[in-house]
This record gives C-alpha cells, structure tokens and sequence, in this order.
C-alpha cells in the first residue's frame, strides 16, 4: 500500500481557512523556495531541478515541464509570458478550484518560480469565472504578496519582476485548452490554433509562453524547497510527484478529491477515496473524465500513470475516477458520453464536428435495438478518423469513451443488434423498431 500520508503534499499543505492566510503559508515553509532561488539560483538550475524532479504537466499530455520551459528560457526575445491554466475544462474536476481555494499562495510561489526559471515578467491565471470563492481567495492572496514584495516589481529586493493578472471566462470545454487561453486573453475569439509552431515558441503576442497547468506549477515551490531528488522519489519512474484527482463512487455520488502518488493503482486510489470496487457491484472504472476511457473491474490494478493508462484506452485527463453501477449498459454509456462531446467539439475541424455526431447517431440506434452488424465496421471506422484529422487533443481523445465499451463490452453490442435485447435491460429506446415496423410494412 503506498504511503498517501507521506506524499499528500500539495493539498495537505493548507487545509483550514486559515491557513490561506500569507503567515500560515509561511509557516509551513511557504516562500522559502522563491527566496531559495532568487537568492541562491540561477534561472537555469531551477529549470534543470524540474526537469530532474521528472515533473509531467498535469494538464493532461504529461509533457516534461522542464523541457518545455527550457524552449522558452532558451530564446532570444526581451518578452517572454507564463501562463497559469486553472480552468478546469471538465466541470467536474475539483482540482483547479480546490487549489485556488486553498493554496492561493502556493499557485502565486509556482507562477513567479516558473517566471523566474524562463525569464519572463508577466503572467496570466486564466480560470474559469464561476470560481469565484477560488478567485477571491487568489485575489486576497496576490494582495498580501504584493504588500510582502513577493509579486509586482523588484521581487525580494533583486531586479527580477513579475506581475500576474488574473482573468476568467466560462465557454465549456474549450476554455481550457491553451491555444484558446492565449486568444482570450488577447481578446479575440477563442477557437484552437493549428500547432506546431507550439506557444514555447510562439505563444501570447507571438513571444515565447510557458503555458502549465495549475496543478503542474504548485509542484514547482515543492521541488526547489526540497530537492528534485526527493520530490522524484515519490511517484513513479516516468511520473515524479503526486496526482489530484476527483472520485465519484458513482455517477450521481459527492465527489471526493484524493492526492496520491503517481503509480498508484486503481484500486488503492479508490479505496483511499473510501470506496471498495466489487465485481458484483460495479460495471467499471472510467478513468480521465467526459474523454476518458472505461476499464473493467479485472483492470483495477493498473497504475495511474500516463503510459499504463493509454494501454488501457484510459487517459490522465482531467483526473477524475467514476465508478459505474453494474447495472450501466456500455452502449448506452458510450452514446451518452459521445452525445455530450459532440456538443461540446467548438466545430473547427470535420472530423471532429460531424464523425462524434454521427458516432452519437450510431449508437442511438443500437441502444434503440435499430443497430445492424455493419454499424460496428462504421464505428470503428469514426474512432480512427476523428482522432487523426483532429487539429487539438479533443478530438484526439473524443472517441476513448466509444474504443473502451467496444473493446471490453463487445457481448454488450452484440446483445442489441442480433438478439435486440439491453444486456442490463436499462437501454430506452430512442426510437421504436415496432414503430419503423408498423410504417415501412403497413
Ligand atoms: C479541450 C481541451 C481542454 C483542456 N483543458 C485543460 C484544463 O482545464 N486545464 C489544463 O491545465 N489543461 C487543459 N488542457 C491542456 C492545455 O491545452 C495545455 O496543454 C496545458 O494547460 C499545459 O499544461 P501542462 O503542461 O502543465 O499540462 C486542455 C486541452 C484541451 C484540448
Ligand atoms: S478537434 Fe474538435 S474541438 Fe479541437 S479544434 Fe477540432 S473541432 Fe474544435
């Protein structure tokens, strides 16, 4: 069993009220990593500490962040930007509002550690503007910085400066992706760019931008206060650190929000959140959020971790594990996830646009005992089309949900197109054959 209590450093930090306050923040070692590294460090070991810490964005594509910022330290330009994502794209994520709300000064020490590692001096926190109990805490925080010099102009006394501006919007999914970030913030119309160039590149105002997630940067104090070493030495051997995640018991349960360590199974996360998985009880595991995939119970011991999970046809995503009932029929699951991404693709690209809509159409049918044999080629056929003509990661992962039930439900499928039966008995149909039936052959 891992040792939740060891690694449970991010959240634990500052639990009451109270302790959002700039003293208590203090007090349980806060700031000290920033005057560490102003003091003490040059931009380029904090940078090579991240890299050496093996942190992997939390955003979702688990991509070096040392490496990324390391592109962006490495350029030339005057003016570079760091982006803090604390959007929370997948709504019933706790991570992005559970941080702002409690670890307001952590999110602030992360953003000015990672400005002062690429050698930027403006920053942005983009969250989403229903947050407000998250912002207001973040703006009481960012005063009590500014007043201690720890934000703004000539932090510490140096000549290293960093202001943050906090902005927020509410558009769904798409707010959180970062391409949109950077329009809004802009001003302009926010729709996902084509990439490359990457905004390490070619970001805000075409200049080099650190865009990371909010879990990503709260790491980063942690790290250069304890030593990359020790913050890699929990997690896995690709995966330095904790992750945030929100369990759900079951789709209508409270949720919980668990930091484990990375490499933790499934199973273990589950029982930390205070729920025991049984195969009599419970149908899967979706892993990843709204795109994420459904494992069975017999997968229980996969480790959370980026590569175990893509093998499995589940994501990191946006951290959250949802157990479904057994009585949950996957075909009817898979309709209702892909139903609800096809209103959320923003209609850029066709593949994503019209393949999740007519993935959606598909499996109305089989859910409606409609569905043919040949209906099960066409769906395999939309879930490679609409990840490989997708110009963003959504609809890279919009068919996971559809690949998993296929994957390990087929009997599910086949239960409705050839014995036109719900194998749980809970499918509605949408449709009626009887009354197709009664039309075509009066
Ligand atoms: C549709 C969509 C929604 C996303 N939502 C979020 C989000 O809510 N929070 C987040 O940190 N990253 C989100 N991302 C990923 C960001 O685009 C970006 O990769 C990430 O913020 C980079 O930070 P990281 O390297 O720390 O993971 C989303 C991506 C897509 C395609
Ligand atoms: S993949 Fe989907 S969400 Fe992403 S840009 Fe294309 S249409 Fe929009």
């Amino acid at each position: 069993m891992p040792k939740f209590e060891q690694s449970y450093r991010v959240l634990r930090q500052n639990t009451d009220a109270d302790a959002r306050t700039l003293s208590a923040y203090r007090s349980a070692g806060g700031y000290a990593a920033l005057e560490k590294a102003i003091r003490e460090l040059t931009p380029e070991l904090v940078n090579q500490q991240v890299i050496d810490a093996k942190l992997r964005g939390r955003g979702g594509a688990g991509r070096l962040t040392g490496e990324k910022w390391r592109i962006v330290r490495e350029l030339d330009d005057e003016q570079k930007y760091v982006i803090c994502n604390a959007y929370d794209a997948d709504s019933r994520s706790l991570a992005a509002a559970s941080l702002l709300e409690r670890n307001p000064h952590q999110v602030i020490e992360g953003i000015v550690l990672a400005a002062y590692a690429v050698g930027a001096s403006e920053a942005y926190l983009f969250t989403r503007s229903t947050f407000q109990a998250g912002t207001a805490a973040l703006q009481q925080a960012l005063q009590e910085a500014l007043e201690a010099n720890l934000v703004g102009r000539d932090i510490l006394g140096t000549d290293f400066s960093c202001t943050i501006t906090v902005l927020g919007a509410n558009m769904g999914f798409m707010g959180g992706e970062e391409t949109v970030q950077m329009a809004l913030i802009k001003g302009r119309r926010g729709m996902p760019e084509q990439r490359p160039p990457f905004p390490a590149r070619y970001g805000l105002w075409d200049k080099p931008t650190a865009i990371n997630s909010i879990e990503t940067l709260v790491n980063v104090p942690v790290i250069v206060r304890d030593g990359a070493a020790a913050f890699a030495s929990v997690g896995s051997e690709m995966s330095g650190g904790t992750k945030i995640l929100t369990v759900y018991a079951s789709p209508e349960s409270e949720p919980r929000v668990v930091e484990v360590p990375f490499g933790t199974t499934l199973r273990d996360i589950l029982v930390h959140a205070g729920v025991t998985p049984t195969e009599q009880e419970h149908r899967a595991v979706v892993v990843g959020g709204a795109e994420g995939g459904a494992l069975p119970i017999s997968l229980l011991d996969t480790p959370f971790d980026f590569d175990p999970l893509e093998k499995a046809g589940a994501i990191v995503g946006s951290g959250i594990l949802e157990l479904l009932p057994v009585e949950t029929c996957m075909v009817s699951w898979s309709m209702e996830r892909s139903r609800f991404l096809s209103k959320e693709s923003c209609g850029k690209c066709v593949p994503c646009r019209i393949g999740v809509k007519r993935i959606t159409g598909i499996l109305e049918g089989i859910a409606s005992d409609l569905g043919v044999s040949g209906d099960l080629d066409v769906l395999d056929e939309f879930a490679e089309y609409v990840p490989d003509g997708s110009l963003c990661g959504f609809g890279v992962q919009a068919t996971n949900p559809l690949k998993t039930a296929k994957r390990y439900w087929p009997e599910h499928f086949s239960s409705h197109i050839q014995e036109q039966t719900c194998p749980t008995g809970t499918c509605v149909p949408l449709r009626s054959h009887r009354f197709v039936t009664k039309h075509v052959l009066p």
